[in-house]
C-alpha cells in the first residue's frame, strides 16, 4: 500500500482509540463523569497533550481476556502542559475493564513516571479504577507495587498529584496515601482500602461507600484528602493552581512574578484584625490575606485539623508556605491532628525550596487524657522535627500569644526560624500569668493573710516583667518588635533578606523523624 493509504489506516486506527463502549461512556457521564480523555483536555494547557503508549494492550489470555484486547488497556498516559509548564499525567478510564490495572496498564503509568522523575516534572494522576485488574492475578499486584516504589523514589524530588475521580480501592489506595497532595470530587469519589461488603462480612458493620470512603470523610475525618470539591471541573481547576505555585522539582526554584511592592506596602487592617485580649476568637485567615500578595492563597486541608491553617500564596511576587495557628477553633491549640498536618506541610515546602513563614498565636497544645493517650508527644514531635530540620527560609510573626512548648514547636529562634518578629501587643512566655503565679508562690500564697491581694499583686509583676516581647527581644528571642500594620512588608523584606539562604545538613542515610 501507499504511505497516503498507510497514513489514512492509522489515523482511522488513532480516531478509533477514544474510550470503552459506548454505553460503559453513557454510564459515566449519567453519573457526572468525565471520559479520561476529556479529564485530560480539562487538566491540561489546549491542545499541549502528547499521548505515549496509544496502542498499548495487555497481553493476557486467561479469564477469557485473550480476545478481549483494548487499545490504550484502560489508562491514558502522556504528557502536556499547565500555564506552558510540563508535567506528566496518567487517567485512568473506568469504561475499559473498569480502569482496573493490569500488567500492561501498570507499564504505562511506570514509564510516564519514570518520565516526569529524569526530566524534573510534577506527575499528576487521575484515578478511577476497579483496582487490581482480577483476571491478570498477582501481575496487577506487583503493578501497583511498581508504582509504589517509584512514588517514594520520586518523593521530594518532583511533586507526585493524586486526584479521586472515581473509586479507588484496596492497595490502589496508597497511589493516593503516598503522593504530596490529594484532590477527591464529592459524590463520586470512594477511597478505602476494604469496601463495605468487607467491612460487613468482617464486622457486621453497614456501612455506605460514601460513609466508608467518601471526600467529606477524607477532607475532614481521616485527612487523607487535601482538597475536596464538588466536581470535577473545579477540581482540575484547582490541580491547575495548585501545579501554578509548585516547582517542577526539587533542583529547581519555586515559580516568581514580578514584585508587587510588598517591601513598601502598609497594611491599617492588620491593626484592627487581631483583638488585644488574649481570649478573643479571630480569623487568622484574614491575616494572611492582609500578608500575601491579591490576598489570594491556595488552603491545604480546609476542613481537616483546622486548629492550625496551612496555605500557599505569594508574597513580592514569590511562593511562600505559610502555617498559623487558628484562634477561630479550639483557641488555636496543638494538638494530634494540627501537629501532623503542620508537619507534612512544613516538610513539603522544605523539600521544594518553598520558604515558610510561621503566624503564631498559640495558647499550648490541647490538654487531656484523649490527647495523651492518643500520642501527642509522638505526633507533636512531628512537627517539632519537620521544623527542626527545615533549611528553607524562614520568618516567623508572634502576632499575641506564644506559650510554651508550642511556642518552641512553632518554629521558635531557638529552633532554627532566620527572622523572629513580634507584635507588641503580644505574650511570649513560658505560662500564662495565673498559672505561674500558683506554680512559683504556691508557699507564698497559702501563707498570706490576703491571698486575693497577693496574687493580684505577684500577677501583675509578672506581666510587667516576662510577658512581653520586649523580655524576647533584650536576649536575641525576638529580632524586631513591629508595627502591626507593616507586617507583609517586615515579612517580605525579611524574605528577600533570606534569599539564596544555603545550609548543608550533616551526611547520613536519614533521619528517624517520628512516624
Ligand atoms: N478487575 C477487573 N475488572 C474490573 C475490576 C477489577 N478489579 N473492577 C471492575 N471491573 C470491571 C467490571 O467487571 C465491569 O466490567 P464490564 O463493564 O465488562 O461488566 C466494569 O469494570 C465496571 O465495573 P462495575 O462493577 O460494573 O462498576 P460499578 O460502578 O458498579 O462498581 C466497583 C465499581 C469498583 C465498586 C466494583 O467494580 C468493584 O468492587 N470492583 C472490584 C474492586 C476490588 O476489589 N478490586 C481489587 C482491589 S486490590
Amino acid at each position: 500500500p501507499s504511505m497516503a493509504v498507510l497514513r489514512e489506516q492509522g489515523e482511522r486506527l488513532r480516531g478509533r482509540i477514544t474510550a470503552g463502549r459506548k454505553e460503559s461512556v453513557a454510564r459515566q457521564h449519567a453519573l457526572g463523569k468525565r471520559t479520561a480523555r476529556e479529564r485530560i483536555e480539562a487538566l491540561l494547557d489546549e491542545g499541549s497533550f502528547v499521548e505515549i503508549d496509544m496502542y498499548r494492550r495487555h497481553q493476557a489470555q486467561g479469564m477469557r481476556m485473550g480476545d478481549n484486547r483494548p487499545h490504550t488497556d484502560g489508562v491514558v498516559t502522556g504528557s502536556g502542559t499547565i500555564d506552558g509548564r510540563r508535567v506528566f499525567v496518567y487517567a485512568q478510564d473506568f469504561t475499559i475493564f473498569g480502569g482496573s490495572l493490569g500488567e500492561a496498564h501498570a507499564a504505562k503509568i511506570h514509564k510516564v513516571m519514570d518520565l516526569a522523575l529524569s526530566t524534573g516534572s510534577p506527575v499528576i494522576g487521575l484515578i478511577d479504577s476497579g483496582g487490581a485488574r482480577i483476571q491478570e492475578g498477582v501481575v496487577s499486584l506487583a503493578g501497583y507495587g511498581g508504582i509504589f516504589q517509584r512514588i517514594v523514589q520520586a518523593s521530594g524530588v518532583i511533586p507526585q498529584i493524586s486526584v479521586v475521580l472515581g473509586p479507588c480501592a484496596g492497595g490502589a489506595a496508597y497511589t493516593v496515601g503516598l503522593a504530596d497532595f490529594a484532590f477527591m470530587v464529592r459524590d463520586t469519589a470512594q477511597l478505602y482500602l476494604t469496601g463495605p461488603d468487607v467491612v460487613e462480612a468482617v464486622s457486621g458493620q453497614r456501612v455506605t461507600h460514601a460513609e466508608l470512603g467518601g471526600a467529606d470523610v477524607h477532607g475532614r475525618r481521616s485527612g487523607v484528602a487535601t482538597f475536596v470539591h464538588d466536581d470535577e471541573e473545579s477540581c482540575l481547576l484547582d490541580v491547575r493552581y495548585l501545579v501554578s505555585l509548585l516547582p517542577g522539582n526539587n533542583l529547581e526554584p519555586p515559580p516568581s512574578w514580578p514584585a508587587t511592592g510588598a517591601t513598601e506596602d502598609v497594611r491599617p487592617a492588620l491593626a484592627d484584625i487581631v483583638p488585644v485580649e488574649p481570649n478573643k476568637p479571630y480569623d487568622m485567615r484574614s491575616v494572611v490575606a492582609e500578608i500575601v500578595d491579591d490576598g489570594e492563597f491556595l488552603e491545604i486541608h480546609e476542613n481537616w485539623a483546622t486548629n492550625v491553617i496551612c496555605v500557599l500564596a505569594r508574597i513580592d511576587g514569590e511562593v511562600v508556605g505559610v502555617v498559623g495557628n487558628q484562634p477561630m477553633v479550639l483557641a488555636g491549640v496543638l494538638d494530634v491532628d494540627a501537629s501532623q498536618k503542620a508537619a507534612r506541610f512544613v516538610r513539603f515546602c522544605d523539600a521544594f525550596g518553598i520558604p515558610l513563614v510561621t503566624l503564631i498565636d498559640v495558647p499550648g497544645f490541647l490538654p487531656g487524657t484523649d490527647q495523651e493517650h492518643e500520642g501527642i508527644i509522638r505526633h507533636g514531635a512531628k512537627l517539632l522535627y519537620a521544623y527542626c530540620e527545615a533549611t528553607v527560609p524562614r520568618v516567623h510573626v508572634v502576632v499575641r500569644k506564644a506559650y510554651g512548648g508550642a511556642y518552641i514547636v512553632m518554629d521558635s529562634r531557638s529552633i532554627g526560624t532566620d527572622l523572629s518578629l513580634a507584635w507588641p501587643t503580644n505574650e511570649i512566655a513560658v505560662m500564662g500569668a495565673e498559672g505561674a503565679v500558683n506554680v512559683i508562690f504556691r508557699k507564698e500564697l497559702a501563707a498570706s493573710v490576703d491571698p486575693a491581694g497577693l496574687r493580684a499583686e505577684l500577677v501583675e509583676e509578672y506581666v510587667e516583667q516576662l510577658v512581653h516581647p520586649h523580655y524576647a527581644a533584650e536576649r536575641g528571642l525576638v529580632d524586631d518588635v513591629i508595627d502591626p500594620v507593616l507586617t507583609r512588608a517586615a515579612v517580605a523584606r525579611g524574605l528577600a533578606m533570606l534569599r539564596g539562604k544555603r545550609k548543608q545538613a550533616p551526611q547520613r542515610k536519614h533521619g528517624n523523624v517520628p512516624l
